[in-house]
C-alpha cells in the first residue's frame, strides 16, 4: 500500500533535505545482496553499502538466521550489573579480531555513542592516573564523530556545529584538515603531500602545554566529509607527537574498521597503533545498531582499582551489549574471518580506483580521491546553490540509472561492498559518468 501524505509528513528524516525528498520520495521496500528493491519495483544497485555499514551485502543469510534465533532466545537482558552471555562472547572475539593489545571493549549503540564514550574514557583514564589536569581534547577540521555534543565539539564539519556553537564542550582545539587541491588533487591512495600538517599538534602542545592535553581524535581516513585519505607519514607523525607528550590517540574507525580499507582495522593498514579505537557500522553489517570502543590493555587496567563493589566507570547505555545485536556481531565476525572478505576487498581496490578515476574528465569534476573501498568525486558547486548539483546527481542516479550513490553536498561518495563484483562496480561508475555528462 502506498504511503499516505500524513505518513510521509510524519517522519522527520535525518541529514536529509526533507521538503525536497518528500516531493518525490526515494523509498525502498526490500534488499538482497547488492541490490535494494525500490517501492516502484526496481532493483537499485547499492554503491554505498547502506551507509558505509553493510559491507557484506544486504540480508546476508547467516546474519539473518543468527538474529532470528537470538530474538526468540534472549531478546534483551538488563545491561547493568547483569549481562547476556553472547555479549561476552562478542567482546572476546572482537579482542581476537583487533590488533594485539586491544583486549577490552565497551559496547554502545552507534558510532556517535562510540565517539562520546571514547572521549569520556580518555578523560576518565587520565584522572584515574592522577592527571586530572589533562582535560583538553583535540579534533580536526572536517572531522566527523557523530552528532552528540562531544562528537560535534571535536568534529569539524561547520554546518553540524554552527547552530550549537555556544554549547559545544570546552577546551577543544582542531588540527587542520589535509585536503588542499593545489597540492593533492586527484590523488590515488595516500597523497604524498601533507604529513607536515600533523605538526600542528606540536604547536598546540606548546601553546597549552602537552601535559594538559588528554587526547587527539581523528578518523584515519576522514569519511563523511568526502573521503580525505591521510597523507603519507601523517598518522605516524601524529603518533610520535602524542607519545612525546603522553597524549592518547583515538582512531575513530566507525567507517574504516571491518575491511573498508582492506584490513580488519585501518590501524593495521597504516601501521599506526592508537590507544583507543571506536567502531560501529560494520560490526553488525548494519543489521542491528551497535558500536564498540576498543581500548588497549593499560587503559582498562587503570580503571580496575579501588573498592570492588564500586562501579569503575559511570557510563553505559540500556542497549550496551544488546543480545540481538551481539548475535548479529558474532555472525558478522564469522563471515569476515571465514569468507575471505579482506582478500576480496583488497583485490577490488585497484579496479575500483581505476573505474573511479576514469571519470576525471567528466564535466564539473574538480577532484577524485580514494583509498581502500572509499572513493569521492568532488563536483564544482553550482553558482549560488551549493549542494544542488550533488543532490541532482544523486537523484538522477536513483531514478534514471537504478544506482544508489551518496552525495555530501557536491561530493559524490562511494563505499562499495567488500565483496562487490569489479564489473558491477565499473558499470555503476559508467552510469555515474552518464549522469555527470547531462547535468548542468
Ligand atoms: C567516523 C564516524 N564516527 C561516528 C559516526 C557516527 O555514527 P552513527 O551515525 O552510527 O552515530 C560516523 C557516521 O558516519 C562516522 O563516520
Amino acid at each position: 500500500m502506498p504511503l499516505t501524505q500524513q505518513q510521509i509528513d510524519a517522519y522527520w528524516m535525518p541529514f536529509t533535505a526533507n521538503r525536497d525528498f518528500k516531493k518525490q520520495p526515494r523509498l525502498v521496500v526490500g534488499a538482497e545482496g547488492h541490490y535494494y528493491t525500490s517501492a516502484d519495483g526496481r532493483r537499485i544497485y547499492d554503491c554505498f553499502s547502506g551507509l558505509w555499514c553493510s559491507g557484506l551485502g544486504h540480508c546476508h543469510p547467516k546474519i539473518v538466521a543468527a538474529v532470528q534465533r537470538q530474538v526468540a532466545t534472549l531478546d534483551y537482558c538488563m545491561a547493568f550489573q547483569m549481562g547476556g552471555e553472547n555479549s561476552f562472547q562478542l567482546a572476546g572475539q572482537l579482542a581476537e579480531f583487533a590488533p594485539p593489545g586491544f583486549n577490552h571493549c565497551f559496547f554502545t549503540g552507534s558510532g556517535s555513542e562510540s565517539a562520546d564514550t571514547a572521549l569520556k574514557i580518555a578523560l576518565a583514564y587520565h584522572r584515574a592516573q592522577g592527571n586530572a589536569q589533562r582535560n583538553r581534547l583535540v579534533g580536526r577540521e572536517r572531522g566527523y564523530h557523530g552528532v552528540n555534543f562531544g562528537g560535534i565539539s571535536v568534529g569539524g564539519i561547520g554546518p553540524n556545529r554552527k547552530v550549537f556553537n555556544a554549547n559545544l564542550i570546552n577546551n577543544v582545539d582542531h588540527l587542520p584538515h589535509t585536503l588542499d587541491l593545489q597540492h593533492n588533487a586527484f590523488s590515488k591512495g595516500q597523497p604524498a603531500w601533507g604529513a607536515h600538517l600533523a605538526d600542528e599538534l606540536e604547536r598546540l602542545a606548546a601553546l597549552h602545554d602537552g601535559g594538559n592535553i588528554a587526547a587527539v581524535i581523528v578518523e584515519p581516513v576522514a569519511g563523511s566529509t568526502g573521503i580525505l585519505p591521510p597523507p603519507v607519514a601523517y598518522l605516524q607523525r601524529l603518533r610520535e607527537i602524542c607519545d612525546r607528550h603522553g597524549i592518547l590517540l583515538i582512531f575513530d574507525e566507525v567507517i574504516t574498521a571491518f575491511g573498508r580499507v582492506g584490513e580488519n582495522f585501518a590501524a593495521q593498514r597504516f601501521g599506526v597503533m592508537p590507544d583507543i579505537i571506536t567502531t560501529a557500522k560494520g560490526l553488525t553489517n548494519g543489521v542491528i545498531p551497535m558500536g564498540a570502543v576498543l581500548v588497549r590493555d593499560g587503559i582498562y587496567d587503570a580503571f580496575m582499582r579501588g573498592p570492588e563493589q564500586l562501579i569503575e566507570l559511570f557510563h553505559g547505555y540500556t542497549y550496551s551489549g544488546h543480545p540481538v545485536a551481539a548475535a548479529a556481531g558474532l555472525a558478522t565476525l564469522d563471515i569476515y574471518r571465514q569468507e575471505g572478505v579482506m582478500e576480496q576487498a583488497r583485490a577490488l581496490e585497484a579496479p575500483f580506483e581505476q573505474a573511479l578515476h576514469s571519470l576525471a574528465d567528466c564535466p564539473h569534476v574538480i577532484d577524485i580521491r580514494n583509498i581502500g573501498l572509499m572513493g569521492a568525486i568532488e563536483l564544482a558547486p553550482r553558482e549560488g546553490a551549493p549542494g544542488a548539483r550533488g543532490l541532482e546527481a544523486h537523484k538522477r542516479c536513483f531514478w534514471e540509472e537504478d544506482i544508489a550513490v551518496r552525495n555530501g553536498m557536491d561530493i559524490l561518495q562511494f563505499s562499495p561492498f567488500l565483496n562487490a563484483g569489479a564489473e558491477d562496480l565499473a558499470r555503476a561508475l559508467e552510469a555515474v559518468g552518464r549522469v555527470l555528462k547531462t547535468i548542468h
